[in-house]
């Protein structure tokens, strides 16, 4: 019997409708093979929302959404928005998706395909073997304590706070050792215990949760070492967790350790099994519209869509299988081709990954 399952599809701005493209194309493929009976419901997020109905994140988009079992999105903004006032900015769309929707786990897993070390900044053997996880709390932390600027004697002085209850640690470290269990055995948690009260409540609960998982290996690491470790080791890391800012700057360390911006792909995913799946790129004002963009980031995001919405491992790993496959031939797209070489269109690179997948028995 068919699964019957409802996905939102939000394209966005800039290079979101091109690789949204690809990346619907390869879900329905996949679908097709592995027994999937799709709905899928179109929705504006972000600038193009503003310009037809003067808000980042309309109604019927949020409405959609609750609704899904699942959520693409492409990427919100550009410099058609960049003067607009906070209320109309498009990025407001993606705290608001998150927020309402209670997605407080987001992963941003870093894998080195075969053949891209070449277009990393990092030297080949050092990128050997990279394969890491980073779970980054997102709905509390420092981006979202109480915050303030007031006029004093002295001049000005602005406040952030940076608040974690119990409760929402353990949650996160709980789904951080789950993943472990089913990749490398190991958690990274990464903390400023040796100055951040935070920190020290963090490490604690780490290391109470680490108790029920007696199979996966617990190290505590300082966020500044972690910075440092993972350009000088990576492949050492298994899954890394960590708090909201923590994780937001280590996982654009991180991305750097894949060669492009355009391989990296995202999942925020909440209680249940609802997820938001986006690539970790921006709209990429600057190739938008020239069907250049590296479609590989939406396509493996669609991938974590099926492991973690679908709870189908068999279907994400065939996806990222064919694009493992489509990179071993040499097919590359601009980012990351090399010099010389003739790059795919965003079109002619989804059409790889799908005729991969057909080849999947
Ligand atoms: P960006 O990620 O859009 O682009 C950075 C560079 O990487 C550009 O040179 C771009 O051409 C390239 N690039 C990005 N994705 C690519 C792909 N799939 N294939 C090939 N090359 C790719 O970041 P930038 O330029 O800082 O931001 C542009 C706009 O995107 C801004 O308005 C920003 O606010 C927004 N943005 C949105 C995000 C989202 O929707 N989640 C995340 C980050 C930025
Ligand atoms: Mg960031």
């Amino acid at each position: 019997m068919d699964k019957q399952r409802n996905v939102a599809v939000l394209p966005g701005d800039g290079i979101g409708p091109e690789i949204t493209e690809e990346g619907v194309k390869v879900m329905k493929q996949t679908g097709e093979q592995f027994g999937y009976r799709f709905h899928l419901d179109f929705g504006l997020v972000g600038g193009s929302a503003v310009d037809r109905l003067k808000t980042p994140l309309p109604e019927e988009t949020l409405r959609i959404c609750r609704e899904a079992d699942a959520i693409l999105l492409g990427a919100v903004g550009g410099p058609a928005w960049d003067r607009n006032p906070p209320p109309l900015r498009p990025e407001k769309a993606l705290l608001g998706l998150r927020k309402e929707l209670g997605l407080y786990a987001n992963l941003r897993p870093a894998k080195l395909f075969p053949g891209l070390a070449q277009s990393s900044t990092l030297k080949e053997e050092v990128l050997k073997g990279v394969d890491l996880l980073v779970v980054r709390e997102l709905t509390g932390g420092i981006y979202f304590g109480e915050k303030h600027t007031e006029e004093t004697k002295a001049g000005a002085k602005a406040t952030d706070t940076l608040v974690y209850h119990e409760h929402e640690i353990e949650r996160i470290v709980r789904r951080a050792f789950e993943w472990a269990r089913e990749r490398g055995k190991k958690v990274t948690s990464v903390d400023k215990a040796n100055i951040l009260e935070s920190s020290r409540l963090w490490r604690k609960v780490a290391g109470r949760v680490a108790g029920d998982y007696p199979d996966v290996k617990l190290e505590h690491m300082l966020v500044d070492n972690c910075a440092m470790q993972i350009i000088r080791r990576p492949a050492e890391f298994d899954v890394i967790v960590t708090e909201n800012m923590f994780g937001d700057i280590l996982s654009d360390e991180a991305a750097i350790l894949t060669g492009s911006i355009g391989m990296l792909p995202s999942a925020s995913i909440g209680e249940g099994n609802r997820g938001l799946y986006e690539p970790v790129h921006g709209s990429a004002p600057d190739i938008a519209g020239q069907g250049v963009a590296n479609p590989v980031a939406t396509i493996l995001s669609v991938a974590m869509m099926f492991r973690h919405s679908f709870q189908d491992d068999e279907a994400a790993r065939a996806i990222e299988e064919a694009v493992t496959r489509v990179l071993d031939r040499g097919a590359r797209t601009m980012d990351v081709a090399a010099p010389g070489h003739l790059a795919l269109s965003t079109e002619e690179f989804g059409d790889r990954v799908v005729e991969e997948l057909k080849k999947h028995q």
